[in-house]
């Protein structure tokens, strides 16, 4: 699809199970757009992103309450592939980001963000967008994404957009519903936990061991919940660092587990100005 310079086609791709978080992308996508461009939302539960042990079949999928939220906020396309109309059977050619991917959430799921940037380049050479929207919740899936955009020269303008929250401070996540009652009244103290972070940083702790040793602890104090990593990482490279200075795109970046269900979430550590 071709588009005219001040009307843009801005793209926001999804695995459907729409929240607020989901909605407020889509009102980014359609301010970008403006009324002269367009905005397309795709649903596809990608297989290959997930692991042989993770929750792709029991994945939620809601289309008509995800058709009728996109109808509301203006979305002019939604894309809705069935699983074959992507992959061949026989597919042989795949993406792999080999830095980016490695550690953090990759660690634990080995393969998950190859099958992130062959669905995303796939969806990109079919949508043909402008500008691609992504959130900010899952901060190294969008550093990876703009690492493949940058490396392989795809003609994609990526924005990130700020991750939403519910009103205690939880991530807003389609896994939120599968936390059990207890540990969803606890699942907020991982927003606590980061805010401490940035607070103690801004408030001259610069030390990355000692932040970091802190965020571990007020991680692992929450009832119910083991830490799958907790790390002060450059924003873009997402290399561990030794020191932090105001010079440096400092995150903290974490993910936690109830149970089956695991939790991620992230916040930038800036010095005041
Ligand atoms: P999904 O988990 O459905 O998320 C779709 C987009 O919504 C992603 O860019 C994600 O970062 C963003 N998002 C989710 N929760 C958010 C929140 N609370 N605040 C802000 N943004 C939020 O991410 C995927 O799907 C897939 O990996 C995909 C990119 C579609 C490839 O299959």
């Amino acid at each position: 699809m071709a588009s005219l310079q001040n009307a843009p086609l801005v793209f926001v791709p999804t695995m459907g199970a729409l929240h607020e978080g989901h909605a407020s992308l889509i009102r980014r996508a359609r301010r970008v757009a403006g009324i002269d461009g367009s905005v397309v939302v795709s649903i596809f539960v990608n297989p290959t992103q997930f692991g042989p042990r993770e929750d792709f079949s029991r994945y939620p999928r809601p289309f008509a309450r995800d058709r009728t939220l996109c109808l509301r906020e203006g979305v002019d396309l939604l894309f809705h592939p069935k699983a074959e109309a992507m992959y061949s059977t026989d597919a042989s050619v795949t993406l792999s980001e080999r830095t980016l991917s490695l550690g953090l959430c990759g660690a634990s799921r080995p393969g998950h963000f190859d099958g992130v940037c062959t669905v995303v380049c796939m969806l990109f050479q079919i949508i043909n967008p402008e500008i691609a929207i992504f959130g900010e919740k899952d901060w190294q899936q969008l550093a990876v994404i703009r690492r493949m955009v940058r490396d392989l020269k795809m003609p994609v303008k990526i924005i990130g957009h700020p991750t939403v929250r519910e009103e205690d401070g939880l991530a807003m996540s389609s896994r939120n519903s599968l936390l059990e009652p207890e540990a969803r009244r606890a699942a907020p103290r991982i927003y606590h936990a980061l805010l401490a972070t940035a607070m103690e940083y801004e408030s001259g702790e610069h030390s990355v061991a000692k932040l970091r040793r802190r965020l571990l602890h007020d991680l692992a104090s929450i009832p119910g919940a083991s830490v799958d990593y907790a790390e002060i990482v450059h924003g873009e490279t997402l290399q561990s660092l030794k020191k932090i200075n105001g010079s440096i795109p400092a995150r903290a970046l974490v993910a936690v587990r109830f149970g089956p269900v695991r939790l991620i979430d992230n916040i930038a550590l800036v010095l005041p100005s």
